[in-house]
């Protein structure tokens, strides 16, 4: 059975650079309580005309032209958000529309910051089973219109940016390279810990006047909690990849955690007895971006020149869902 490859990356983020400062003009926050607590300097945040779609399909035709591949050498599109553009359908079948795709399967993950290991997860399987050869892996996220910038809503608005990253998956023969193992996990208890309440069916009417007004259409976290779990979970995932292959920490190249806060990566690593040099980090220029936050990193990890080939890269993630997750790749 094949491996799964990475065969390029590319990234978009919008423009617009949001900082702390600027924050600070619209809520009651300031740059240091952002820094001290998250690490994040700035963000960038669509304008109009800009949705989650037109940035997944920027990132897309960057690593498409990074695989010197053209849309239609793709035969399958996973595309991972919890911030759709419309209720339905999905987004993947909007960017196979903007790359000019009529024929391919476009599937949608929803599993927030797990999305893109969960995603990679399918895409992999797909791949060493040969259901599909060229499958293209997107996260992307518009947070920034979601979110309540009002003193209620501080603790999660200055947290998240938007953005999108992109990976070209294909199979190889080589048995020493590709995606090794991918581990993922949920518990579903901690659903409410970290959601967005409504528009949903679980309402009678779906969305309303006094939904709104409650305001249980914007991402509330109990954040202490989410550091938590995370800070336990995380390490846990990477130990579980790890294991499965009979690595150690000292093998790990360069491990490219969720950007969730610089504060959880730091656990992570401090968990995990990595050096700084083997953890990837750029939550500072870009704030959370769920879904996207591993793929951006990834791309830029790759453009740094941080991987080579035959390094061991693991990803790990952890989100709303609870859900969490992580992945083992020989480059
Ligand atoms: N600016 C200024 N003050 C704020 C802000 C803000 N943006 N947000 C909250 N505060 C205030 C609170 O109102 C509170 O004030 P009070 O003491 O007068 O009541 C004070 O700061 C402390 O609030 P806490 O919620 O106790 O702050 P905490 O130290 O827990 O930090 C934070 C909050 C940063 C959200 C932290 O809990 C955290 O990092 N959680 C992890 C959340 C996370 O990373 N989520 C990302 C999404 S999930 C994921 O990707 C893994």
């Amino acid at each position: 059975m094949p491996r799964t490859e990475f065969i390029a990356t590319g990234f978009h983020v919008p423009e617009r650079v949001v900082t702390n400062d600027d924050l600070a003009q619209l809520m009651d926050t300031s740059d240091d309580w952002i820094t001290q607590r998250s690490g994040i300097k700035t963000r960038h945040w669509v304008s109009d005309g800009e949705t989650g779609v037109t940035l997944a399909r920027e990132a897309s035709c960057r690593a498409l032209a990074n695989a010197r591949m053209e849309p239609s050498d793709l035969d399958c599109i996973v595309y991972c958000t919890c911030t759709p553009d419309h209720f339905e359908p999905g987004n993947g079948v909007f960017l196979e529309r903007e790359l000019g795709l009529t024929d391919i399967p476009a599937i949608d993950v929803r599993n927030q910051c797990s999305g893109f290991i969960y995603g990679l997860s399918v895409a992999d399987a797909w791949i060493r089973t040969g259901q599909y050869q060229r499958v293209l892996l997107v996260g992307a996220e518009v947070h920034s219109r979601g979110l309540d910038k009002t003193k209620r809503g501080r603790d999660t608005a200055v947290l998240f940016g938007d953005g999108a990253g992109a990976a070209i998956l294909g199979p190889t023969d080589d048995p020493r390279r590709g995606v090794l193992s991918t581990h993922l996990f949920a518990d579903g208890r901690h659903a409410e810990k970290l959601w967005v309440d409504a528009p949903g069916l679980a309402h009678d009417p779906y969305v309303s006047e006094q939904l709104l007004h409650e305001g249980k259409h914007r991402a509330v976290m109990e954040g202490k909690e989410v550091f938590k779990f995370a800070s336990i979970l995380m390490p846990q995932s990477v130990a579980v990849a790890l294991r499965a292959n009979g690595l150690t920490p000292a093998d790990i190249t360069l491990l490219v955690p969720h950007q969730a806060n610089l504060r959880i990566i730091e656990m992570v690593q401090k968990v995990t007895g990595l050096r700084d040099d083997q953890v990837y980090v750029n939550i500072q220029k870009y704030g959370n971006t769920t879904a996207a936050s591993i793929p951006i990193a990834l791309h830029e990890a790759v453009c740094a020149g941080r991987l080579a080939r035959g390094d061991v890269l693991i990803f790990t993630a952890f989100g709303s869902g609870f859900t969490w997750a992580s992945a083992a790749i020989r480059w």
